[in-house]
This record gives C-alpha cells, sequence and structure tokens, in this order.
C-alpha cells in the first residue's frame, strides 16, 4: 500500500455521498449479535452510524493517516458512540487479534487491495482464524462486467475525465478527476485520481495524484476463493438487496459463514 492511495481529510468529501451500502452493514451487525470487526475501515464512513446505533465494533486498518483521522472524527463524538470503537493497526493479510468475532465486514471494494491471488487467501485465512464458528464474513466488490470496463476504455482509456464538484467547507472545492486501465489477463485495474482543490474564486490552492492499484473479481472468483478457504453459504447480493447479481449490478455484496 502506497503513502499515495488516499488522502484522509479529502475522503468522506468524496465519498461521504456513498450511502447505499450503509443499511446493509448496519442490518448485518444488528444481526451478528456478537463483536463485530471492520477490516480497511478507513475514515470510519462505514464505522460510526453502527457505533451510534450502539453496536461495538472494532476498526482496523494498516494506514496510519487514516486511523489518525478516524480517531480525530470519533473525539467529536459522544461518550457512548466512542466507546463503541476500537481503532486497531493492521494489514488485513496479516491481523492477529486477540478477540474472536460474530461478524467480520470489508465494505467498499476494500478487499480488492489484495491484488494478488496469495493476498486475498491470506486475508481470507485471517478472517477464519477470527471469526467464531457460525460467524458471519460480509464485504462488496464491484462488478466487472464489459458495459462496466468498456465505459472507461478504449478512446477513454488513460484519459483523465472529471466529476461534478464537491463542495469544500471553506467554500472552496475539489474537482476529482480519474482515468482507468484494466487488465483482464491480470484482473487488475490501476485508476488514476487527479485532485485539484480550487479556492471559492477559482484558484488552485492545492493538486495531487492517487494511483490505486486493484484486483477485479467476479462472483466465480469469490465462490472459489471463499470455498477453498473453508466457506460454506456463499450468498451473492445485488447492489445490497436481495435481487440476483445481473448485467446491471454496480456492487456485489457477498456473505459467506465459517463452519
Ligand atoms: C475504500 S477505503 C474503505 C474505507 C471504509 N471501509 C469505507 O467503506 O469507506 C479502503 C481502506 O482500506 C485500507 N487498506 C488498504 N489495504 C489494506 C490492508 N492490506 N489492510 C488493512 N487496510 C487496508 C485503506 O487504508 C483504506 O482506508
Amino acid at each position: 500500500m502506497s503513502a499515495l492511495e488516499y488522502r484522509a481529510d479529502l475522503y468522506d468529501v468524496i465519498h461521504g455521498r456513498r450511502r447505499q451500502d450503509i443499511a446493509w452493514y448496519l442490518e448485518l451487525c444488528r444481526r451478528a449479535n456478537g463483536r463485530v470487526l471492520e477490516l480497511g475501515a478507513g475514515t470510519g464512513r462505514t464505522v460510526l452510524p453502527i457505533a451510534r446505533a450502539g453496536i461495538a465494533i472494532d476498526a482496523l486498518d494498516v494506514a496510519e493517516e487514516m486511523r489518525a483521522h478516524l480517531q480525530g472524527v470519533l473525539a467529536a463524538e459522544a461518550e457512548q458512540v466512542r466507546a463503541n470503537v476500537r481503532v486497531l493497526a493492521g494489514d488485513m493479510t496479516t491481523f492477529s487479534l486477540p478477540d474472536s468475532y460474530r461478524l467480520i465486514q470489508i465494505p467498499f471494494r476494500s478487499f480488492l487491495h489484495n491484488i494478488a491471488a496469495d493476498q486475498q487467501r491470506a486475508c481470507l485465512d485471517r478472517c477464519q482464524a477470527h471469526l467464531e464458528p457460525g460467524g458471519l464474513l460480509a464485504f462488496d466488490v464491484f462488478l466487472p462486467s464489459e458495459a462496466y470496463m468498456a465505459a472507461f476504455e478504449g478512446e477513454y482509456e488513460g484519459l483523465f475525465r472529471m466529476d461534478d464538484p464537491y463542495p469544500l467547507t471553506d467554500d472552496g472545492f475539489l474537482l476529482l478527476s480519474e482515468w482507468n486501465a484494466y487488465d483482464r489477463a491480470a484482473q487488475t485495474v490501476r485508476a488514476v485520481h487527479r485532485y485539484e482543490l480550487l479556492s471559492k474564486n477559482g484558484q488552485i490552492a492545492e493538486s495531487l495524484y492517487q494511483i490505486l492499484d486493484l484486483a477485479f473479481l467476479y462472483p466465480q472468483d469469490l465462490e472459489r476463493l471463499l470455498t477453498a478457504a473453508g466457506f460454506t453459504d456463499i450468498t451473492f447480493y445485488s447492489d445490497f438487496t436481495e435481487q440476483p447479481v445481473g448485467p446491471e449490478t454496480r456492487d456485489v455484496a457477498v456473505t459467506a459463514r465459517r463452519i
């Protein structure tokens, strides 16, 4: 993981809009009825609503900057919410914690940071080792459908394309542009994000690049990986609903049980 991957102070500006997964993870946490661990917890986008709902959750992340940001956010929360969260340093492929869990969750495609097959397997093995018997693993990936990839490649591959501006608290705004390149043989994608922070009168105050190398995985890859790692009851959800995964699906969510 490189220092270029995430900017903690801009993460929520961009991804705070992503709400579709939160109710799904929150419901799994409610049903877990026991300890919950989130891997790749980042700035706490998913951790906070869970802690605010009165559920205790351990939040593990490899990046110091993301953990520090989450600690800062927690400092402004009520004591009962703060008490529900333990922020832990660790890598999802090697972590070793004293507790075991009813639920381990890896929201917002963080599992895809495991770019190589041995990392994917190591992460699943660590989850097995930390789940109670009958405990649940839940995570999501994007569906790398031909339509999805085609939207970013061909004449668009390597071409920066801009999102709508994101407002910043100082009345300025953030312009985010990205380009993507898919390697179908290796099943990896390189996403390059360009950030420009503009003042309210349009001057560029700061610009930076972020480079994210991710794996991409199809449901059949997940099924094979989870089965090989000893999971059972593997269930897929299209866009965090009970619908089956199909060509229009964007987010493939999956749950799998430790025997
Ligand atoms: C897309 S963010 C997800 C953050 C949060 N779970 C959410 O849903 O918004 C991915 C997070 O995974 C973390 N990460 C990347 N590789 C990791 C690893 N090997 N072990 C633990 N965390 C990792 C990054 O630091 C980042 O905070």
